[in-house]
């Protein structure tokens, strides 16, 4: 049976619908959801629960509240953003309380959700995964990545980078109810980039996210000013797609099969999805997007009918 538009035109191109997948076997109606810092509270994890994403990813979420930097902490430039938000969050004892709410709010649009924490040291990856497992959490993302962290004037460690750290915070977090995965910085030397899958390939680890955003970038103001106070930030945005993909190619190759891999780093178009998909990712998740589009939603929309034409 064919069907031609009523203009007399070609056949109308039926509308494919979008396959679903899986994350640690955790079904997802379509491969696309948000990426972490782009939801915090329940009011984001409620307008996302209104949106087009297949799963919700809340946080990241620290053990003390913070605050975040002050001033300017979001750049964005044609072809790449940076950021320095220094991951704001309410902390342990509120998301305690908040996230079963959270959970029900994404349950009830038949949405997983995602939480994602960070912790300074293993022990405390451990804690909050077990805060989120127990609050309902579908699943667990440790954030082995985030570079914006400073104390007493110099930076933290980045966990991805020290493989027996990821070894020690992954296994943290092991004999939860819950699939646990790691989210990794960009790991350029490929040394490298093997020992922290071998790392991750003993423990606990169901799925890894890669990549979170390339550490201290510098983006300056006409005036020669960084754009961002802090100045230096994670790097994001169009400039991370071939590192995305280069690291879920390589990952892929390098994991367990039982391990998947969720891909992000300047999604923008079905295309950019597609090639992600195409190289490995069962997902894809993005945060640029979702900024640049001063929090809307239905960038995600946008970006996922561009996929399904
Ligand atoms: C403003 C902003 C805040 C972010 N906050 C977090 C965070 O709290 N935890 C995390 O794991 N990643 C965080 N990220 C990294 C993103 O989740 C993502 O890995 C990265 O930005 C690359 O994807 P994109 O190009 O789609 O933004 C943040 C990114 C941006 C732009």
């Amino acid at each position: 049976m064919t069907t031609s538009g009523a203009s007399g035109g070609p056949p109308a191109r039926p509308t494919p619908a979008a396959p679903a997948t899986t994350i640690a076997g955790v079904r997802l109606e379509h491969p696309l959801l948000n990426a972490a810092g782009t939801a915090k509270s329940l009011d984001d994890v409620a307008r996302l629960a209104r949106s087009s994403v297949a799963a919700i990813t809340v946080g990241s979420i620290t053990r003390e509240e913070r605050a975040g930097n002050a001033g300017e902490v979001y750049a964005s430039r044609p072809g790449c953003a940076v950021n320095a938000l220094g991951m704001p969050n309410r902390g342990a004892a509120f998301y305690r309380d908040a996230l079963p709410e959270m959970v029900a709010v994404a349950h009830a649009a038949s949405k997983p959700l995602v939480v994602s924490v960070a912790g300074f040291d293993p022990g405390e990856y451990g804690e909050l995964a077990a805060l989120a497992a127990d609050a309902g959490a579908d699943l667990v993302e440790l954030n082995l990545g985030c570079p914006n962290v400073w104390e007493d004037g110099s930076q933290h460690r980045i966990a991805s980078f020290d493989p027996e750290l990821v070894a020690r915070s992954v296994g943290a977090a092991s004999g939860l109810d819950v699939p646990v995965g790691a989210k990794l910085s960009p790991l350029g030397d490929p040394v490298l980039l093997a020992e922290v899958a071998d790392a991750l390939a003993g423990g606990p680890t169901a799925f890894v996210v890669t990549s979170n955003t390339f550490p201290n970038g510098l983006v300056l103001r006409p005036d020669g000013r960084p754009a961002i106070d802090v100045g230096l930030g994670g790097v994001s945005g169009a400039a991370m797609r071939p590192i995305a993909l280069g690291q879920v190619a390589q990952l892929r190759a390098r994991l367990p099969a039982t391990v998947d891999v969720v891909g992000v780093g300047g999604v923008r178009s079905g295309a950019d999805l597609d090639d992600l998909l195409s190289v490995g990712a069962t997902a894809v998740a993005a945060a640029t997007l979702f900024w640049d589009a001063d929090e809307d939603p239905r960038a995600y929309a946008d970006l996922l009918a561009d996929w399904v034409d």
